[in-house]
């Protein structure tokens, strides 16, 4: 698939992992428009980079069509890249004292699963809708879509039930939305990274992201934005993947806690 006179949408793309593929897929020749919710940086850094910003809810109907349409209107849409999430700990199942009160927070499970989750296939519904009206390529294809599920949808950690289930969710939509897009010529594959050094990341403290990096068998450090980049670039252009979940994790495997 051809970047290059396409558009290109990054939910999350100001910050971390999605603002290295916002600056991956303009070096590619893409029309890039970053959606989030964070207008100070978004607007930064499309004026830093000549990209477009839509401040728009991943989990709003009316922002991310808002969104899709500004995309559209810069050139056919043919790459949208799902960044847009995050969490961490949401406590454990039941509370130390056996009231039901003390009882994981049902709002916050909720929360977690709304944002990662319905957010992310709201995006994959809206944006493929646009897609599947653009012309074919030579093989049919019409568009892309990476999403971004996390290596929590396979090991979730203690007090990961909310965070590790709607990133679960996002690799268990993959095959079926591939299957569901396949008759408009669109694909899907989603990466499940493992630990990035990104703000979240950053925001623990040199001691803990040492520690977090020993974890990993190798290489030895937590990963760089820009590789994650390219393997979102990879699975936008090469037609023949599809359907799929990536682990990018330096072989890591996460511990109970
Ligand atoms: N960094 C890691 O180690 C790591 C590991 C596994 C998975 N992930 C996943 O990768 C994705 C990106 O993580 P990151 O570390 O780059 O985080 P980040 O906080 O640097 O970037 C996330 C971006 O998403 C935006 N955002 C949050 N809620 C939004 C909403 N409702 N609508 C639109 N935009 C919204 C934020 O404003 C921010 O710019 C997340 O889904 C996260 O769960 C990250």
């Amino acid at each position: 698939m051809e970047l290059r006179g396409s558009s290109a949408i990054v939910t999350g793309g100001a910050s971390g992992l999605g603002e290295a593929t916002v600056r991956r897929l303009k070096d590619e020749g893409a029309k890039v428009l970053i959606l989030d919710v964070n207008d100070e940086r978004g607007k930064q850094l499309a004026a830093e980079l000549g990209v477009e910003y839509a401040h728009a809810d991943i989990t709003s109907e009316a922002d991310v069509i808002a969104a899709v349409e500004a995309a559209t209107a810069l050139a056919p849409l043919r790459a949208t890249v799902s960044c847009a999430g995050g969490g961490g700990l949401g406590g454990r199942t039941i509370g130390r004292d056996g009231s039901y009160g003390s009882a994981h927070s049902l709002e916050s499970y909720t929360n977690f699963v709304m944002l990662n989750l319905v957010g992310t296939f709201n995006v994959i519904r809206l944006a493929a809708t646009a897609m599947s009206r653009n012309e074919p390529d030579a093989d049919g294809g019409r568009g892309a879509i990476v999403t971004t599920a996390s290596v929590a949808a396979f090991e979730g950690q203690i007090g990961q039930a909310g965070y590790g289930s709607a990133k679960a969710g996002i690799v268990g939509l993959t095959l079926p939305v591939a299957r569901d897009l396949a008759a408009a010529g669109i694909r899907i594959n989603t990466i499940a990274p493992g630990l990035f050094d990104t703000p979240p990341m950053r925001a623990w403290g040199t001691e803990m992201r040492d520690s977090l990096a020993a974890t990993i068998p190798f290489p030895k450090r937590l990963g760089d934005p820009a590789e994650f980049a390219a393997l979102a670039t990879h699975l936008l252009t090469n037609s023949y993947v599809n359907g799929q979940t990536f682990r990018l994790d330096g072989a890591v495997r996460m511990q109970p806690k």
